[in-house]
């Protein structure tokens, strides 16, 4: 008897402790923001209660789910950090909205969340963040804060978030590893200044797919220090296209290494898919894939601009190792094919199977090179500068 009462004991010891080992979830708290004082009512500031219900799902052990329901939501800032101990999924079923440009309080982003993972924020289908943007962008000169930030979240999952009108970019990711954002919609008008869809550097293992993005400038732009970037299925226009770069600014080293662009579609883009390093800066762009690409109306579809100076004092970040295949669709300029590399050329450049008409009826579309090398397969049009 003795014996069954201290095996008990024992056991009744060790179960918290087994639970833990074996990584069982001991709670599954729901953390609802109204339970914390939101009002919900798009006037009142919500974000304290946003912050309180943050830090109690933060705290807790196991799954939380922080729930926003459908309403709309004014906060001036929110600011989800962490480290959590527990794993955190965002329903975010209503509106959250920014607070207008005259009552901002300051710094660089509206949403900021940072050093959480295992995020998950889903949008349920209904969720918006919306920005202040019309009035923001009036006044180009003004420091205007990126809307949802994410900085050093490994394991993220966003999906089916409407995001729309920042005063400057949709959503920034940096320094952060292994996220998926699927079936975001990014909306902003092509005259928006600066308000680039996704902004990301410092990161590795980052997917965006099933999504569309219309903005005033990139739809996508994958900066310094960035690895294995993909971009699939998404749709991009107005805007500026998908851009690996600016690399190089202030004289920076900044590598950008596998990027896979497949699936998307552009419609009535600046660019299409583009390279852009700035003089004087170091570092690599290599191993870009471009491929299945749909063109509609696209100023530049190819283009490398290494912005060549003649200036031999000039250092520049290296191109190459670089694919363009299964390009189709109609180029708004002329020039279809554009490689203007710096002097110390870019390598290794495949361009196959595209076939890029003049939107224009009765034009022909043509090709432009400048130190650029590599190999040609089945393109229209035809790129006879490419050497090897
Ligand atoms: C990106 O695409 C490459 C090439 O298909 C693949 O190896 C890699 O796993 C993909 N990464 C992500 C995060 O989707
Ligand atoms: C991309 O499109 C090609 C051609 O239409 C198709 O065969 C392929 O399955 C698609 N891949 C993805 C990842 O969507």
């Amino acid at each position: 008897m003795q014996g069954f009462v201290t095996f008990v004991l024992i056991l009744a010891f060790l179960s918290p402790c087994l639970c833990t080992m074996l990584n069982v979830r001991t709670t599954n708290g729901i953390y609802n923001v109204m339970q914390y004082g939101a009002r919900g009512d798009g006037k009142s500031d919500d974000s304290k209660a946003f912050f309180s219900a943050w830090s109690s799902a933060c705290k807790a052990v196991g799954t939380s789910t922080l729930v926003i329901p459908g309403k709309i939501f004014m906060a001036s800032k929110i600011h989800f950090s962490g480290p959590c101990s527990a794993k955190i999924l965002i329903q975010l079923k209503g509106k959250i909205v920014a607070p207008s440009k005259a009552a901002w309080r300051g710094g660089s982003e509206w949403i900021n969340v940072e050093y959480v993972n295992g995020l998950t924020i889903d949008g349920n289908g209904e969720g918006s963040v919306l920005g202040d943007g019309p009035t923001w962008w009036q006044c180009p000169r003004c420091s205007r804060p990126t809307m949802l930030h994410f900085h050093s979240c490994n394991d993220l999952n966003v999906r089916n978030l409407r995001i729309l009108n920042s005063p400057r970019s949709h959503v920034s990711v940096n320094m952060c590893n292994h996220a998926t954002f699927s079936y975001i919609s990014i909306s902003s008008p092509a005259t928006s200044p600066n308000t680039d869809g996704f902004d990301i550097s410092h990161s590795n293992n980052i997917l965006i797919q099933d999504s569309n993005i219309k903005s005033g400038d990139d739809c996508i732009a994958v900066n310094g220090g960035s690895t294995f970037i993909n971009a699939t299925r998404v749709t991009c226009g107005p805007g500026h296209g998908i851009s690996v770069g600016s690399l190089g600014g202030n004289g920076a080293n900044d590598q950008v290494s596998d990027v896979h662009v497949r699936n998307c579609t552009f419609i009535g883009t600046q660019n299409g898919a583009r390279i852009k390093t700035v003089p004087g800066g170091s570092g690599y762009a290599r191993k870009i894939t471009f491929e299945h690409i749909v063109l509609v109306n696209v100023m530049n579809p190819i283009i490398i601009d290494q912005a060549y100076t003649l200036s031999t004092l000039d250092t520049a970040v290296s191109v190459r190792d670089v694919t363009y295949r299964g390009f189709t669709g109609t180029s708004y300029s002329d020039i279809a094919i554009d490689l203007k590399c710096s002097s110390s050329g870019c390598f290794k450049i495949l361009l196959d199977q595209n076939n890029i008409v003049s939107a224009q009826p009765g034009k022909k579309t043509s090709s432009f090179c400048r130190n650029a090398h590599g190999i040609v397969r089945n393109t229209i049009p035809i790129v006879p500068c490419l050497s090897n």
